[in-house]
């Protein structure tokens, strides 16, 4: 059943047990990594929400500490809801959050909380000043709407901090039964302890309420470069571009758009005009209320995000547990500009073990092979796919009433579906008779009016379990690549109930969570499979198990 404990994931972030969601104020202080998350220390069920606390040194291995922020005052009473942390000009990081304030509405207000005693690399104690809340829902916001302050950053031309708050504008209702504007309201402060709302919004647009906004710079020549900045402030005078990310509540996704930043209007503008509405996403799986944070040690920006569970709350109650962190990505920006690019963050790799590989292996249509020789319930996948250029004749059309729908055409067109060119990829903690399996694949149309080939990526759990009342979506992106050299690449990280998936180096990603029955421990085999018209080969392909972290004393 799902209960079982092999479905506990084994190097994905977990505490020993509870409910968990979002990151929360992710940081680097004294040679430690820090994440904070929301949490439940009562049940596996959303509620009695405090900010638990671990330590890590290299982001894999983690030691939980005491929660580092629970209701104590009256401006958190009922719940210490999302927020980041600001590295302060002398070094000390200062936590926002928001605290909810009332019983009978979820009434929010922002606080603020320093470190107890900054000599302690731990950051154990937290001090809530008496000065709390310090910002209140004025001036015609909506305060049941209003949320989840990002990190700050200050202007050189006026030396005042700056950070945004999640929102929605006017009266929070859209228009014609049209959702209400998502916002990313500005407020600003000198000392960080009286804050005004800049009048206009940084950003909004008509998606819903936006939950935990991000805004940060990326270098625009390339990560290794070095130029990522640390801060929007560090941002200043650099070839950077900006990042708005936000968690639509409505569709419960994060989406982003890569654009520029206005300083003196205090706005920011996308570089694609709909961007706002083409919803270029980090994941296009289970992925929520994710944060970036700098890594002064490493010069790199990291993202964390949430996945919940796919199961039932009475399996979460059974089980004991519900929520995981995604394995931490480091993010930067696509040499096209357009996009982000995101890959496991390097530290992962330390937990390979024992490996296997195929070198130029001849996948023919309807044909798959297994890859056998190690365990791969717990496992890391890395595969370069090669098809003849030729073949590229043989791609399905695409249907022009789906060209902008990944979803719905990854819905029509499955795992199972035959096609021309794909789909490929992997059968992932799959049965030995393949009765149950998660296909993680690509699959390749050719535009009705001709242009470059149309690359899917997909992730199809309809056979993943033999378990009932699962929640089992297909999740799909297209992918911004140029196949007519016949190549592209996949890596996956599998890990008992997830399976996350990167396309094409990074330029699309997917995560799901899968509850098998069979395909469980030792039981879970992998496979590569084809199920075009055209032959695939597999250019090499390695799998290695994973070991299990120190994860929190579970
Ligand atoms: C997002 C969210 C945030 C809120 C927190 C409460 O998942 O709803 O907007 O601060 O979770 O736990």
């Amino acid at each position: 059943s799902i209960v079982d404990p092999l479905m506990r994931t084994g190097y994905h972030f977990q505490p020993r047990k509870n409910w968990i969601n979002d990151p929360n104020a992710p940081l680097y202080y004294k040679g430690w990594y820090h994440l904070f998350y929301q949490y439940n220390p009562k049940g596996a069920v959303w509620g009695n929400i405090v900010w638990a606390h671990s330590v890590s040194r290299d982001l894999i291995n983690w030691a939980a500490l005491k929660p580092a922020i629970e209701p104590s005052i009256p401006s958190d009473k009922y719940g210490c809801w999302s927020g980041s942390a600001t590295t302060l000009p002398d070094g000390t990081p200062v936590i926002m959050y928001t605290g909810v304030s009332r019983s009978d509405v979820n009434y929010q207000v922002q606080n603020v909380a320093y470190p107890r005693n900054t000599s302690d690399p731990l950051l154990r104690e937290w001090v809530k000043p008496s000065h709390n809340p310090i910002i209140v829902p004025r001036g015609g916001i909506n305060a049941t709407q209003f949320r989840d302050p990002t990190t700050a950053w200050r202007a050189p031309e006026d030396g005042r901090w700056r950070l945004l708050i999640g929102s929605v504008a006017g009266t929070g209702r859209g228009r014609g039964g049209a959702p209400p504007r998502g916002a990313a309201y500005v407020y600003r402060s000198r000392d960080f302890r009286r804050w005004t709302r800049a009048r206009r919004p940084l950003h909004s647009a008509a998606t819903g309420m936006w939950e935990c906004p991000d805004f940060y710079p990326v270098g625009t020549s390339g990560r290794r470069a070095g130029v990522e900045a640390s801060s929007v402030s560090a941002a200043s005078g650099k070839k950077v571009k900006y990042v708005l990310k936000n968690s639509l509540d409505l569709r419960r996704y994060d989406y982003y758009t890569v654009g520029a930043y206005d300083r003196a209007a205090e706005r920011y503008v996308p570089d694609d005009p709909a961007g706002d509405e083409r919803h270029l996403r980090y994941d296009y799986g289970n992925f929520y209320a994710s944060k970036t944070f700098y890594d002064p040690a490493k010069r790199r920006r990291i993202l964390w995000g949430w996945a919940n569970e796919s199961d039932t709350a009475a399996d979460d109650v059974a089980k004991g547990w519900a929520g995981i962190q995604a394995i931490p990505r480091t993010v930067w920006l696509d040499p096209s500009g357009k996009q982000l690019l995101q890959w496991p963050i390097e530290e992962v790799e330390a937990l390979r073990g024992k490996s296997v590989a195929l070198k130029d292996t001849v996948i023919k249509p309807g044909q798959h092979v297994e890859v056998a020789g190690i365990q791969t319930a717990q496992a890391d996948v890395e595969v370069s796919f090669a098809f003849e250029a030729t073949s590229l004749a043989s791609a399905e059309a695409l249907d022009p009433a789906m060209a902008g729908d990944a979803q719905r055409l990854c819905g029509a067109r499955g795992a199972d579906v035959g096609g021309g060119v794909g789909p490929f990829g992997l059968w992932v903690l799959a049965s030995a008779d393949r009765q149950e399996r998660t296909a993680v694949f690509f699959r390749v149309f050719r535009p009705a009016h001709g242009g470059k080939p149309v690359v899917l990526m997909c992730t199809d759990p309809i056979k993943s379990s033999l378990n009932p009342n699962l929640y089992q979506p297909t999740f799909a992106g297209f992918v911004d690549t140029d196949i007519s050299n016949g190549k592209i690449s996949l890596r996956s990280l599998i890990d008992r109930s997830v399976v996350e998936s990167f396309g094409a180096g990074g330029k699309t990603c997917i995560l799901s969570r899968v509850y098998p029955s069979l395909a469980i421990g030792k039981n879970a085999r992998l496979y590569v499979f084809n199920g075009g018209k055209a032959e695939v080969r597999v250019s090499r392909l390695t799998a290695w198990e994973m070991k299990k972290p120190l994860m929190n004393g579970a």
